[in-house]
C-alpha cells in the first residue's frame, strides 16, 4: 500500500537528494526481501525506472514503493519488469542479424556441435530470430541455444511466443533487411490481434532463469548474444560480466552486444578481437587460457 503523504512529508519529499537515498534504501529491499541486486545497475537509468515505477504504481514517494515491496511480494515480477525495461524486437539492428548471417555462421559451420547462449532474452523475440537465420542456413538442427533472463515472468513470455500482430510489418521489414531468404509470415499463424510463433521452432531451445549479477558460468558457448543489457550497468557489472562471458565461451567464440555498447573501456578488451566492431560482434583471443569454471 502506498500510503498518502502529508504536507509536511510532502515538503520533505522535494528535499534534495532523499530519492537518491530512497532509492538506495529500494536497492536495499530488493536484495534483502527477494534476493535481486540491483546496486550495480548504472545509477542514473536505474533512477529514471524507480521514478517511473513508482508513478506506475500509483505510489506517492519511492518510500511507498518500499513498503509495497515488502510487504506485496505478489508485485514483484511487475517491479522487476519495470526496473529491467524487457522491450524487443524481431530482427532489431536487421545490419547485426545480417552479419551473423554472412560472416559468423560460415565459422560456426565448422563446428559438428553449436552451442549459443542469449543472455538476457526478454520476450523471445530475438531469440526466434536467430532460429529463423539458423534454420535458413541448415545450421539450426546441430544448434542448442539457451536462452536466459532474470525475469521468470519475462521467459514465460519467450516460451509462449505470442506477440502483438501490429509489428509484424515492422518485423517483416527487419526479417528482409536481415538476409532472410523467406516470408516471415511463414514462421508464425496470426489470429485476431494476436501472432504465435511457430513452436516447432522452440524445439532446440532452453529457456532458463540467469541472473548476470549472481550466477555462474553457464554453458561452453560458440557464441554469445548479449545486446541491450549491459548498457544499464555500471562499469564493474560490465567487466563481471564479461569475465563470465570470456569463461563461458570456446577460443575464438563470438560475442554479439548491442549496437551502443562495445568492449572500449573494459578490463577484458584485449581478450577479445574485434571481428565486425561496427556490428558490434568480437571473439575471443585465440591464445585465451581457457578459465575452468
Ligand atoms: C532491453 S531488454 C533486451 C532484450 C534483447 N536482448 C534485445 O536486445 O532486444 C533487457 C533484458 O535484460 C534482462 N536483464 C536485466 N538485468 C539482467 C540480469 N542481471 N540478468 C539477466 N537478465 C537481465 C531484462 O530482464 C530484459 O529482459
Amino acid at each position: 500500500m502506498c500510503g498518502c503523504a502529508t504536507d509536511a512529508e510532502d515538503q520533505t519529499v522535494s528535499a534534495p537528494g532523499l530519492d537518491n537515498i530512497e532509492v538506495d534504501l529500494l536497492i536495499q529491499a530488493l536484495q534483502r526481501r527477494h534476493g535481486y541486486d540491483f546496486s550495480q545497475y548504472a545509477p542514473a537509468s536505474l533512477k529514471r525506472r524507480v521514478q517511473q515505477l513508482t508513478e506506475q504504481l500509483d505510489c506517492k514517494t519511492i518510500s511507498g514503493l518500499i513498503e509495497r515491496v515488502m510487504h506485496e511480494p505478489e508485485l514483484l515480477p511487475n517491479i522487476l519488469e519495470g526496473l529491467t525495461v524487457p522491450a524487443s524486437d524481431m530482427f532489431r539492428d536487421p545490419t547485426m542479424f545480417r552479419g551473423l548471417r554472412e560472416q559468423v555462421f560460415p565459422l560456426l559451420a565448422s563446428y559438428p556441435q553449436i552451442n549459443i547462449w542469449q543472455a538476457g532474452c526478454a520476450h523471445g523475440q530475438e531469440v526466434y530470430s536467430l532460429v529463423i537465420l539458423l534454420e535458413e542456413a541448415g545450421l539450426y538442427e546441430r544448434t542448442q541455444i539457451f536462452a536466459t533472463d532474470l525475469s521468470d515472468r519475462a521467459l514465460q513470455q519467450a516460451q509462449d511466443g505470442i506477440y502483438p500482430a501490429r509489428e509484424a510489418q515492422q518485423w517483416s521489414r527487419n526479417y528482409q533487411a536481415s538476409g532472410g531468404t523467406r516470408s516471415l509470415a511463414d514462421y508464425y499463424s496470426a489470429r485476431y490481434n494476436l501472432l504465435k510463433v511457430d513452436q516447432h521452432l522452440r524445439r532446440n531451445v532452453t529457456f532458463a532463469k540467469h541472473n548476470l549479477v549472481s550466477d555462474s558460468v553457464f554453458c561452453e558457448a560458440h557464441l554469445i548474444l548479449c545486446r541491450n543489457v549491459m548498457i544499464y550497468f555500471s562499469n564493474p557489472l560490465q567487466n563481471r560480466v564479461l569475465s563470465l562471458f570470456r569463461d563461458s565461451l570456446v577460443r575464438g567464440g563470438f560475442l554479439c552486444l548491442g549496437l551502443r555498447e562495445s568492449l572500449e573501456y573494459a578490463s577484458s578488451a584485449g581478450e577479445f578481437t574485434p571481428f565486425a566492431e561496427q556490428l558490434r560482434i568480437y571473439r575471443l583471443a585465440i591464445h585465451q587460457e581457457r578459465k575452468l569454471a
